[in-house]
């Protein structure tokens, strides 16, 4: 979009006014991820609140700043950090679906599959979080329309979990211990990819048996269930 690369500086130098020069904040070539991220957020609530006043027209536009602001990851970070795969590869693979989705439903302005459609967008954008290692950053449908309602602060229960910190948390907790209960969430992802929890426990088995575990049946709870193993 022409004009884009001044808005951005003017959107920076807002968000990093009064901030000692970070590194984000002191970058020339363009905004820092956590600030495209930070506004996405912004866009991702209103995109909701939008689609549940059934005003097409602003989801359309909120919609279009989500999809440029994930443009802008792609043009000014290919790669971050220590982050594995690179962000421009990430995000066509991640995002590109979902995002057209929600467009089919609010073009045809039909709330009920954008509802749908909303919903897979936001386990996209947790996707990628787990992807790049930021696992712990989770978003979720915005709950009312006060700030940060579409982020979820719990640490356990509804967040999305990695497969290989289950495995890491079962061989601290079958230490020394005679039994062992873990805590396994409904949304899972297993090597950055979302996986259903039945291929999880799959991937679990050998670190059970490994460890000298025997399963010991689970408990349903609210978004998960409980295993519990004994010692052979
Ligand atoms: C390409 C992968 C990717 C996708 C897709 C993605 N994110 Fe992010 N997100 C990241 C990374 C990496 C960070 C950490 C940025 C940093 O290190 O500053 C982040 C950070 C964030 C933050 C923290 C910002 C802050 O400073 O507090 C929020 C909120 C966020 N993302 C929301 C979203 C939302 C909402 C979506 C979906 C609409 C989304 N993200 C999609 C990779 C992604």
């Amino acid at each position: 979009m022409a004009g884009r690369d001044t808005r951005w500086r003017t959107i920076a130098a807002i968000l990093c006014a009064g901030a000692a020069a970070t590194a984000s904040c002191s970058r020339e070539s363009g905004p820092g991820l956590g600030e495209i991220m930070t506004l996405n957020q912004m866009r991702h609530a209103k995109l909701w609140r939008a689609g549940e006043a059934k005003n097409w027209p602003l989801a359309a536009y909120e919609l279009d700043e989500l999809q440029e602001g994930f443009d802008d990851v792609v043009k000014f970070h290919p790669t971050h950090k220590d982050v594995p795969l690179p962000l421009s590869s990430l995000v066509p693979k991640i995002m590109t679906e979902p995002l057209s989705d929600v467009r089919r439903a609010v073009d045809a302005k039909d709330h009920e599959s954008f509802v749908v459609a909303y919903d897979k967008l936001t386990q996209a954008c947790n996707a990628c979080h787990q992807a790049a290692q930021f696992g712990f950053n989770v978003v979720k449908r915005p709950s009312d329309d006060s700030w940060f309602s579409n982020q979820d602060f719990q640490v356990k229960g509804n967040g999305v979990v990695r497969v290989e910190s289950l495995i890491d948390e079962l061989r601290t907790k079958a230490r020394g211990a005679a039994g062992v209960d873990l805590w396994v969430p409904d949304i899972l992802t297993l090597k950055g990819e979302r996986v259903p929890r039945d291929v999880a426990m799959a991937a679990l088995v050998d670190a059970v048996l490994s460890l000298g575990l025997m399963p010991d049946g689970s408990t349903e709870g609210a978004g998960g269930r409980t295993y519990h193993y004994k010692k052979q």
